[in-house]
């Protein structure tokens, strides 16, 4: 949700032009995260430090205020207005800058309409002496508002965020006032002291031409190094992180960004922000400060806490994760891809060799665990829409191989009942950016109740994967479609895993065990296959195009395709789409049932099938419009006299059949939105991270 976007380009001329295409490309890369307004800042003139040796004193003349371009709706309305304001104002887009700090953001509003006026960056006045973009919400903004305005301070937008650059000067003027030199940073680690809430922020200050200062509670942020000095990094080489944090005269660029995607293009050397440093570059060099807030209240004076060290690692995404390749939209590419990410999922842990029948299955993030999860009283699911589908999903063979009860939670619902969770229990935390606000809550809310924590996400580094005790990480790369779907699958097959990892290796479960693990190698394959209804999907989309509504029965492994396959058709297709457990179906829906409302009967083989052979004769006696997906060669006998359309899909082990039937319920709902006219990355109010609660 919302992104941050930074460019600083040090020892090496850019001109306006490529600085602005930098941050214009930087905000597109964020697009997928879901935004509703855009801004940007950059430099009305060049300004070097050599003709103005001493900054931090008070009283030595600032450079010209920054520029500032808000626009609400999307990138390109705001690139169109930076162009005809450019030239307006008579500004060169060839001026060269061997110095420059530029900052951008896109909104995604918590507090005020989306409005040039509430985009940001938000400023500090008139003169744009200190400038901010932030992700998150400060929730304590309402009294830092009522204090500044008591000292002049006049608000111009509705958000929580004004008051953060507000603050940045008034506490600048106080201590410049007294004739106190004051660094950036010291003026940032005492905003930060008086916030309250979750933020990732970036600062730019005319007073502190060419530098910029970011940090973070709750919200992601990412450094991206690129030393222009050095040969391009080939991802393996070794290399001196101090080179690049200090200062020194090597020509450089720098990013910032809340997302990985916006930096991975421009260089693979990345340092993820944690909470509570404060990141500041300047000369070229970055240092690294930590925040402490009971510190800073002990001193009287501005703080300096010492620089702490940290190390770059190196971004494992790779470029091509990020285009959209020969497709039209990301959702469709990421539902094809998905023999691939399969394979990328399985790669390295589970592994055939290739001289005996042996298989062998390595979890590395959970095997140290196993025990204590084994010996757990029950294991609790959190997650939120797809994460918990998925792990519904995954849950009948997790009790099944491991004996241990286990429990759904939708993590909003446990935060809001105060559920009880226990030492004894195993809470395993499901989400696809780890970074989810809701399930990052629950994680937080079982660590103090002592629970042992799993993750199971796609993002390294991710707050999820980082606060949790142990988890897997399901390697699907990036997914930028706002609806998941290769994420869902991979996440599927992680749970499958981790269930035959706790399992153990009982005699009375090896035949399964096999069963299953055949099947896992095998999967790829029939994704593939599945892939190949594609267009019998289009066809299908095409006959439900004008429809109200649309109703997906299943029950055992696939209630949980029911569910998912109805959030995909309302997410995207915005058609109205329920997923109900076919056991349920005269408990209520029945009544729904009549010849024009179109109804999914999954009813593939497995242990309910005969079950769902009776919905279907009811149904139909119903006069109910039924699409049925069964396991190829039994269209015949579930739908005798081509009396409803059939969807065949491919017969794999049960506990992976919600792999496959997940993938045409994919490729329908893609299809009815594209054919809708909707936009299948970023359908209406959506967000990809949901990072606000
Ligand atoms: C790890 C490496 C992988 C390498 C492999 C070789 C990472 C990220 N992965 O993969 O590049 O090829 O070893 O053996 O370096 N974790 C959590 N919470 C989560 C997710 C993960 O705590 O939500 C922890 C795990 O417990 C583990 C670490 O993060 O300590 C890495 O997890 P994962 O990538 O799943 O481990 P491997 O598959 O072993
Ligand atoms: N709370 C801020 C606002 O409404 C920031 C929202 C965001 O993260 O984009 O302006
Ligand atoms: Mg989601």
């Amino acid at each position: 949700m919302c992104g941050i976007f930074a460019y600083l380009n040090y020892n090496v001329h850019r001109d306006r032009r490529f600085i602005l295409q930098v941050l214009f490309n930087g905000l597109r890369r964020l697009e997928y995260r879901g935004y509703d307004s855009a801004g940007i800042s950059v430099d009305s003139s060049p300004f070097y430090s050599q003709f103005n040796s001493d900054l931090n004193n008070a009283h030595s003349v600032p450079p010209p205020s920054p520029l500032v371009f808000r626009q609400a709706g999307n990138i390109d309305s705001l690139v169109k207005s930076v162009h005809s304001e450019v030239e307006t104002i008579n500004l060169n887009l060839e001026e060269q800058f061997s110095v420059h700090a530029g900052i951008a953001h896109t909104r995604w509003a918590t507090h005020g309409e989306p409005a040039p006026r509430n985009s940001h960056p938000q400023t500090s006045g008139p003169e744009n002496e200190f400038l901010v973009v932030h992700n998150g919400i400060v929730t304590n903004y309402e009294v830092l508002k009522e204090t500044l305005v008591r000292h002049g301070f006049v608000f111009e937008s509705d958000t929580d965020t004004e008051v953060i650059p507000k603050l940045a000067k008034f506490i600048f003027d106080n201590a410049t006032e007294g004739g106190q030199a004051v660094t950036f940073s010291q003026v940032v680690l005492e905003v930060m002291r008086h916030l309250e809430g979750a933020y990732a922020l970036i600062f730019k200050s005319r007073h502190y031409p060419n530098e910029l200062i970011a940090c973070k509670r709750g919200s992601p942020l990412i450094l991206g190094v690129k030393d222009l000095a050095e040969p391009a990094c080939n991802g393996s080489a070794a290399f001196n992180d101090d080179k690049f944090l200090s200062k020194n005269g090597h020509p450089k660029e720098l990013f910032l960004s809340s997302d990985a995607n916006a930096v991975v293009e421009h260089t693979k050397k990345a340092l993820v922000i944690e909470d509570g440093e404060v990141v500041h570059i300047k000369d070229g060099a970055v240092s690294i400060l930590k925040f402490d807030k009971e510190k800073g209240k002990s001193c009287g004076s501005l703080s300096r806490p010492a620089s702490v060290q940290r190390a770059l690692s190196i971004l494992e995404m790779e470029v091509e994760q990020i285009n959209k390749g020969n497709y039209e939209h990301y959702m469709q590419k990421e539902i094809h891809e998905q023999p691939e990410s399969l394979t990328t999922t399985m790669r390295g842990r589970l592994i055939r060799r290739t001289s005996s029948k042996d298989k062998t299955l390595l979890l590395g993030g959970l095997k140290d665990h196993l025990k204590t999860i084994r010996r757990s009283r029950r294991i609790v699911f959190v997650g939120c829409g797809t994460s918990y589908n998925a792990a519904l999903a995954a849950r009948p063979i997790l009790e099944e191989l491991s004996g241990v009860p286990v429990t759904m939670e939708i993590a909003s619902d446990l935060l809001d009942r105060q559920g009880p969770i226990y030492r004894e229990d195993t809470a395993v935390f499901v989400s696809q950016s780890g970074e989810t606000a809701d399930t990052l809550h629950a994680l937080e809310y079982a660590l103090e109740n002592g629970a042992l924590c799993t993750g199971i996400t796609n993002t390294v580094g991710s707050a999820i994967a980082r606060n949790t005790h142990c988890g897997i990480h399901i390697n699907a790369g990036a997914e930028i479609g706002v609806a998941s779907t290769k994420a869902y699958t991979s996440q599927i097959v992680v749970m499958v895993m981790m269930a035959l990892a706790i399992g153990g290796d009982s005699i009375s479960h090896q035949r399964r065990r096999e069963a299953i693990i055949d099947g896992l190698f095998d999967l790829p394959n029939k994704v593939r296959e599945v892939l190949k209804l594609d267009q019998e999907m289009k066809d299908l989309a095409e006959l439900l195009i004008a429809e109200q509504s649309l109703l997906v029965f299943g029950r055992g492994y696939n209630y949980a395709t029911a569910l998912e396959g109805a959030l995909k058709v309302k997410e995207v297709a915005l058609m109205h789409s329920e997923g109900l457990l076919a056991g349920e179906m005269k408990h209520g829906p029945l009544a729904l049932v009549d010849e024009n409302l179109p109804i999914v009967v999954i009813a593939t083989r497995d242990a309910c099938f005969s079950k769902q052979q009776s919905v279907i004769q009811q149904l139909h006696a119903r006069k109910g419009r039924l699409i049925v997906m069964c396991s190829k060669g039994d269209a015949q006998s579930v739908c005798p006299g081509d009396s409803c359309r059939v969807i065949e899909v491919p017969h794999v082990e049960d506990c992976l059949q919600p792999v496959i039937n997940i993938i045409p319920l994919q490729l329908l709902a893609y299809h009815l939105t594209v054919l809708r006219g909707y936009n299948c990355d970023q359908p209406r109010n959506l967000a990809k991270s949901v990072t606000t609660e």
